[in-house]
């Protein structure tokens, strides 16, 4: 995924670009590019690597510090070549006239390139963008089209996912954004407009948004605009949204990195996450009311989603089953989009998903609608795609995460996960009343974020002094059994975004079957040990590998002296209930990954490669 910022209005435009663009490197950092017009030409400026690399090429020129009020700007994540200058974003037409920031996959871009090359149309990148404005640029060229009829021709005959800003340099009045699969919002604030792939470069400016729908686009004319179908020429009607997010969210604050802030953020995440959704009997969640005789009566569950949301489903479907008792299948969103389940109109599919903006979770999403299911959103982002499209919902409160390697976002959906797991099994009598208010006076938050999470933060030195200790191993396993297995997985996942270490989750058990070839006494193996049913078989699996002299860490809330004298390391939790150790468990990797990839010198917001969410298939 990129990142995309825009602005009309009468001020520099620099500031408000450049600022925007570190709001969103999290979304890409390959490369940065901006546009804007200076001595009636469109002056483009682009530079590998971070935005801080285009600010030292903007301060050296004056043509780009002095543009004034209409400019584009892009961060690149890498799809179609090369992370490199001449793939850089904004691209410009061949006559120079018409520039353009992208986010999504042009799919047909071959034919199309081939078609405009029989034009003598000759192209300066390997990118899909290009493709997209050299066509809008053999449009308006011809004459016979005026600018916002040239992108609408271009945009209706390209397929794929595109948020694109468009400026022209017969019109240094106007910009054009238009979206579809890739998301866009435009910030309104009087004579001034904000255009961004999301909130986050726009919400210092205004609070009064535009969310663009699917094969929309925002014509910007003068202090004027309009929001027009993309299929044909007609204006729709649309509300001014005024959204609440905090600045705060937007910044480190005392932390040097997103994702520190965002661990401790879980002190009180988690509390908003639970707030008001439940009384002392009953859980309240009223985005589910209009559908919820559909969801409790669902003759099955599909769980649908990507990575680190995809680890919360497999926690979701654990506590479903246990206390509805309705079968929980969980899908990879990019296995579910293309297999064969078995999914009608009594099936519910719940989506997960921190941005709510996964292309892969989309398509599950709108293949679950096209079967007949009740659709239900599991989402941080109020206005993304998936609250949109899914039938109802709820959202994670868990605020703006801007850390590539998801934390908070994943204790939200878990949380969650299990008041829904409760009012099923309250509706469906799975579970007794009694056993329900246990339930439901333990989700209080003293019980959970404020006390046990604040009193783990506080252990933090002795699991950053661990995870010096191990960053230079190469590889590591995560084992866990039950409710422990994702959390597990989770670690892992961690462990190997930011710090680059190879690191594979399994459950405990199942080590014998393969993964204990790999144990000497090189490799640490993290066991996650609660001190529930699984307790005693857990400690079998640890001899297993103690036997073969491989490394052991546990993290546990039990002070038995077995495990003290089993462990290399230990990770000694508040003593928890099991629902509460598997966040405090979580928690706990979150920091031992941080501290490692910190030691190891890697950068932790924006590691190698990745994207904080995936808008391309
Ligand atoms: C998590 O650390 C990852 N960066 C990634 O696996 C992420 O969870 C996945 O891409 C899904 O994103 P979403 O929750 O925004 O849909």
């Amino acid at each position: 995924m990129c990142g995309i910022v825009a602005y009309k209005g009468h001020k520099k435009c620099f500031p408000i670009l450049l600022g925007g663009l570190k709001k969103l490197e999290y979304r890409g950092y390959d490369s940065a590019g901006v546009a804007c017009f200076y001595n009636n030409k469109i002056n483009v400026t682009r530079r590998v690597g971070k935005v801080k690399e285009l600010e030292e090429a903007i301060n050296d020129k004056k043509s780009s510090k002095n543009c004034e009020g209409l400019g584009i700007a892009h961060t690149r994540w890498a799809t179609h070549g090369e992370p490199n200058q001449k793939n850089a974003h904004p691209h410009l037409d061949q006559s120079n006239k018409i520039a353009i920031v992208h986010n999504g996959i042009i799919e047909n871009h071959e034919p199309i390139k081939k078609f405009l090359r029989s034009k003598k149309i000759q192209f300066k990148s390997d990118t899909d963008t290009e493709v997209l404005v050299q066509l809008i640029g053999y449009f308006y060229n011809k004459g016979k089209l005026n600018f916002e009829q040239s992108v609408r021709a271009a945009l209706q005959r390209v397929d794929g996912a595109y948020g694109i800003v468009v400026l022209n340099k017969d019109h240094p009045d106007m910009m054009i954004a238009a979206r579809k699969g890739s998301p866009l919002v435009l910030g309104i604030k009087d004579n001034e407009f904000f255009i961004g792939s999301d909130v986050s470069p726009i919400i210092k400016h205004t609070q009064r948004i535009i969310y663009l729908n699917d094969s929309e686009m925002a014509v910007i004319d003068g202090s004027s605009y309009d929001i027009k179908s993309v299929d044909k020429d007609v204006s729709l009607p649309k509300k001014v949204e005024k959204i609440d997010y905090k600045i705060d969210d937007f910044d480190k604050g005392k932390f040097k990195y997103f994702m520190h802030k965002e661990i401790h953020e879980q002190a009180t995440t988690i509390d908003n996450t639970l707030k008001g959704r439940t009384t002392k009997d009953s859980v309240l969640l009223h985005g589910l009311s209009e559908y919820w005789e559909e969801i409790q009566h669902a003759k099955n569950i599909y769980i649908t989603a990507c990575g680190t949301s995809w680890h919360a489903g497999l926690i979701g479907k654990n506590l479903i089953e246990r206390f509805a008792k309705v079968p929980v299948h969980v899908e990879y969103a990019s296995e579910f989009r293309y297999n064969h389940s078995i999914i009608d109109n009594e099936t519910v599919v719940i989506a997960i998903s921190q941005s709510g903006e996964t292309a892969d979770t989309l398509a599950a999403i709108s293949k679950a609608n096209d079967f007949g299911a009740v659709t239900v959103g599991i989402c941080n982002v109020p206005g993304s795609s998936v609250s949109r499209e899914t039938d109802c919902g709820v959202h994670t409160r868990c605020g703006h995460e801007i850390g590539v390697a998801s934390t908070k976002a994943f204790t939200a959906q878990i949380s969650i996960l299990y008041l829904l797991a409760l009012k099923l099994a309250d509706s469906r009598k799975t579970i007794t009343k009694s056993a329900l208010k246990k339930h439901l006076a333990m989700s209080n938050a003293k019980n959970t974020g404020q006390i046990q999470i604040k009193s783990l933060l506080r252990k933090e030195k002795a699991i950053k002094k661990m995870a010096e200790k191990y960053q230079k191993a190469s590889d590591f396993l995560y084992l866990g059994r039950g409710l422990n297995f994702p959390v597990a997985l989770e670690g892992a996942l961690k462990l190997k975004e930011i710090s680059y270490i190879h690191a594979e989750g399994y459950p405990a058990a199942e080590m014998k079957h393969g993964p204990i070839a790999l144990v000497d006494k090189n490799l640490p193996t993290v066991f996650v040990v609660p001190k529930d049913h699984t307790y005693d078989k857990i400690i079998s699996n640890i001899e297993e590998i103690r036997s073969r002299k491989g490394k052991i860490i546990i993290v546990t809330d039990s002070k038995d002296k077995i495990l003290r004298d089993l462990a290399d390391d230990l990770i000694l939790l508040p003593k928890t209930n099991q629902y509460v150790f598997v966040i405090l468990a979580t928690i706990s990797l979150q920091l031992f990954a941080f501290y490692i990839a910190v030691a190891k010198g890697c950068d932790v917001d924006q590691p190698r490669n990745l994207a904080k969410s995936v808008t391309v298939e």
